[in-house]
């Protein structure tokens, strides 16, 4: 099964998403987690922090980490990203540059906690996901 592992800060509107999704979902807050390896195929959801320095760096400090197993990597099937439109062209930067970097998808994006209707669609495409990675491994 697609696990979701996810950051979110102390507004915590990635983790209500992630929660919602009916899926385990391992929040990258926490250490342990930072430090395990998925042992299947897993989505990463991060929100984007614009945080002003040169780079305009906007990728979670933890999801870099969490980024620089080469396991890790290799197993991530997807991004789904949580933003804000208001930070114009910077929107969705996170999981943008991480798509582009590991050449994996954008499978979703939201805004801020996301509606009903995006977790319906989020969960649908997870699902999509899934039958087509099993149908790959059977072929
Ligand atoms: C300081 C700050 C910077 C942000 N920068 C961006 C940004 O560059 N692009 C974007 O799409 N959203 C940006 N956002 C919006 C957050 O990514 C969005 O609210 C997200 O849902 C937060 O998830 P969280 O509460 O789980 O941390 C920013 C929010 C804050 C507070």
């Amino acid at each position: 099964m697609i696990e979701i592992y996810f950051a979110s800060s102390s507004s915590g509107m990635v983790r209500q998403f992630a929660e919602r999704l009916g899926r385990p979902a391992h929040d990258l807050g926490d250490r342990d987690v930072r430090r395990s390896v998925p042992e299947g195929p897993w989505v990463l959801i991060t929100p984007s922090y614009k945080t002003g320095n040169p780079d305009n760096d906007t990728i979670p400090e933890p999801v870099r980490r969490f980024l620089r197993d080469p396991v890790t990597r290799r197993r991530m099937v997807g991004i789904m990203g949580s933003g804000n439109r208001n930070f114009g062209s910077h929107y969705q930067a996170a999981a943008r540059t991480i798509a582009r970097i590991s050449g994996r998808p954008v499978l979703f994006e939201f805004e801020l906690q996301g509606t009903q209707w995006d977790v319906a669609d989020a969960r649908k495409v997870l699902d999509e996901l899934e039958v087509a990675l099993e149908a790959a491994h059977s072929a």
